[in-house]
């Protein structure tokens, strides 16, 4: 009778910590112990992909030096896939003709692959989707060599809103979630499962049940500021969902890409740093320029990213337009972002106590490169229309 309550306090204790925010659980396959970092073909590229395109990005991340500041994965999104042939089974189109030599050709690189479906029938772009194919694609994909899977819900919408009650809609998508990454772990390859349902149902609650080592938190991003801050600033209070293995994604970057002056841009990677995201690039790798190459691979920035310790930050304070954002590294110094989101320049004050500091301390400016040595609060800073000033700082 003894051993039994103890049984059940076990199995008691054991279900509560799978419930626990930002918790590790027995989900997990062990993967993207740090935000994952690469490229996406969407942002810049959208449908028009295909087998040299991708190499040709591969080739760049390497050239760039993006590879050796830690970007891993090349990941192909929507529009490679063809048809199903009579057993079934899923071949890309003609633009991709053999996708196991390009998934070699990657790896030969140091480089990983990724690839994209849907759980429904079709995916976003209407082509075909892994509904009812779940655990072939699964194996397929492993048997091309590919790293990490992004599963795009779109396709299964129709069927989601058609059921009885808005929790049975929810109990489709998670048992459409939770059957792939079944199919993914029963091939014994290693693959990231990237899920992709815009932020429904506040995934970032059950994301990790059904075994996403990140989850987007928010519909698509584009290359305008009004929208990447919408999306940025947007993520405050959700910190405490993310940790090694699971991650919160507010979607993919758009450095890079044209649309947004380069303060927008640095405030764009300094936000997704501070925010612990998934660091993928979406713009042309080939074509970049020096400042686009400099915002992508500052070391500074990327190991506030990175940072061993895991841990999300969040949003400190807003006074207007000024918000100001922290980040707790692994070493006991913090990342705070000081983010005017105004389109003019403002000038404020940081109160270091405020961050948990005294009235000292030591910072470095991470845009700048530039050790600031010891500063005083309160510290006056101008900061530029829809930029950051972003530093390091510690005791
Ligand atoms: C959705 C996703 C995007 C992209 C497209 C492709 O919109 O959110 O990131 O994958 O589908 O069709």
């Amino acid at each position: 009778m003894k051993l039994l309550r103890i049984r059940i306090a076990c199995v008691a204790l054991a279900s509560s910590l799978l419930l626990l925010p930002g918790a590790a659980s027995a989900q997990q396959n062990g993967l993207a112990m740090r935000p994952p970092m690469g490229w996406n073909s969407w942002n810049h590229f959208h449908r028009k992909i295909d087998d040299a395109t991708i190499r040709a990005q591969a080739e760049a991340m390497v050239s760039s030096g993006m590879r050796d500041a830690g970007y891993t994965y090349i990941n192909i999104d929507d529009t490679w896939q063809g048809t199903r042939d009579a057993q079934g089974i899923i071949h890309p189109n003609s633009r991709f003709p053999d996708m196991k030599a390009l998934a070699d050709f990657v790896h030969s690189k140091g480089l990983k692959l990724g690839i994209y479906s849907s759980p429904g029938t079709l995916t976003c772009a209407k082509f075909e989707g892994s509904y009812g194919h779940e655990l072939q694609d699964a194996q397929t994909y492993a048997a091309w060599g590919i790293d990490y899977l992004k599963y795009d819900l779109c396709g299964l919408r129709d069927q989601i809103k058609a059921a009885p009650t808005p929790e049975a809609g929810n109990k489709i998508m998670v048992d459409a979630y939770i059957k792939m990454r079944d199919a993914l772990r029963s091939t014994g390859r290693p693959i990231v499962y990237s899920l992709c349902q815009y932020g429904n149902d506040a995934v970032w609650r059950w994301g990790t049940t059904v075994g996403g080592n990140l989850w987007r938190t928010t519909g698509d991003i584009n290359d305008h500021y009004s929208r990447m801050a919408e999306i940025g600033f947007s993520q405050a209070g959700l910190s405490r969902f993310a940790g090694p293995g699971h991650w919160n994604d507010p979607d993919m970057l758009e450095v890079g890409n044209g649309g947004m002056t380069a303060d927008e841009y640095r405030t764009h990677m300094a936000l997704w740093a501070i925010l612990t995201a998934p660091l993928l690039a979406g713009n042309d790798l080939t074509t970049m320029t020096p400042e686009t190459i400099a915002i992508l691979t500052n070391r500074d920035v990327i190991a506030v990213d990175q940072d061993a310790a895991g841990k999300q930050g969040d949003r400190v304070s807003a006074e207007g337009p000024i918000e100001i954002w922290a980040k707790p590294l692994e070493d006991g110094s913090k990342a705070v972002g000081v983010f005017n989101r105004a389109p003019s320049p403002l000038t404020t004050q940081v109160d270091f106590s405020k961050l948990g500091f005294g009235h000292a301390v030591k910072a470095k400016d991470l845009w700048q490169a530039k050790d600031l040595g010891t500063i005083r609060e309160p510290y006056t800073v101008t900061v530029p229309g829809h930029g950051v000033f972003f530093l390091r700082v510690s005791k």
